[in-house]
C-alpha cells in the first residue's frame, strides 16, 4: 500500500483561552513524525446541553454534525484534555455525548490518543480513565501506551508563550506520536 499522510485531528477539552492543555495540542503539529499531519477539530462549544428531546424533535445540532464528521473522516483522534473532579470536564462529555448519537457513530474502530496536563502532580491522570471507558463503549481503539500526563505543567509549559519548556516532556510527546502513527496503521488506517 501507497504510503499517505495520517490526518489526525486533535481535541481540547478546555475551553479557556490560558488553557495549559490547549498549549499542549498547540505543540502537537511540530512534534508529529512525518506523514502524520494534525488539525484542530471543529470546537464543541456551541453545543447545547445534551438533551434527547431537543435530537428528537430537531435533529442534530450543525456544530455536533460537524465534529462527528471530522471524526469519522479523520485517521485517528488526539485528546488534549484537562481532568475536572477526577473526570471529564463537562464540556467535552457533553461532546462526545452528543457525537455518539450520530447514526453510525465516528468512534467505531477510530485510533484514539490521550494526553493530559495539570498544575497538579498527577498531570490529569484519572480522566484518562474515564476517557478510556467512554471510549470502550463507543467501541474506539484507544493507545495503551506511552501514556501522556503532564504533571506539574506550570514547570514544564511558558504560560507566556504556550510553549513547553521541558525537553523531557517534548520527547514523550514526540513517543506517544510515533507510537500512534504505527498504532493507526495496524489498527485503524482507511484505505
Ligand atoms: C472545575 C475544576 C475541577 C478541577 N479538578 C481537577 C482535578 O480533579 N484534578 C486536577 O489535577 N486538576 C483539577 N483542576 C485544576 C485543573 O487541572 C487546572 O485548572 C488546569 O489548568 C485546567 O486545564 P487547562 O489549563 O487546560 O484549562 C480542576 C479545575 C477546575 C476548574
Amino acid at each position: 500500500m501507497a504510503e499517505r499522510t495520517l490526518n489526525v485531528i486533535s481535541i481540547c477539552g478546555s475551553l479557556r483561552k490560558g488553557s495549559y492543555n490547549r498549549m499542549v495540542m498547540n505543540a502537537l503539529p511540530a512534534l508529529a513524525p512525518e506523514g502524520m499531519k494534525v488539525t484542530e477539530a471543529p470546537p464543541f462549544s456551541e453545543f447545547p446541553l445534551y438533551n434527547a428531546d431537543v435530537q428528537n424533535s430537531t435533529g442534530m445540532p450543525a456544530p455536533a454534525q460537524k465534529l462527528a464528521d471530522a471524526i469519522r473522516a479523520a485517521d485517528g483522534v488526539i485528546f488534549n484534555t484537562p481532568e475536572y473532579n477526577f473526570g471529564i470536564p463537562g464540556g467535552l462529555k457533553n461532546a462526545i455525548d452528543w457525537v455518539s448519537r450520530v447514526q453510525n457513530q465516528p468512534f467505531v474502530g477510530k485510533p484514539i490518543a490521550l494526553q493530559s496536563a495539570s498544575p497538579g502532580p498527577l498531570g490529569g491522570g484519572r480522566v484518562q480513565y474515564d476517557m478510556r471507558r467512554a471510549m470502550v463503549f463507543l467501541d474506539a481503539l484507544t493507545l495503551n501506551k506511552p501514556e501522556i500526563f503532564i504533571g506539574n505543567c506550570a514547570q514544564r509549559i511558558d504560560d507566556k508563550t504556550g510553549k513547553i519548556t521541558d525537553e523531557a516532556t517534548v520527547g514523550f510527546i514526540k513517543q506517544q506520536l510515533a507510537a500512534f502513527a504505527k498504532f493507526i496503521a495496524t489498527h485503524g488506517a482507511k484505505s
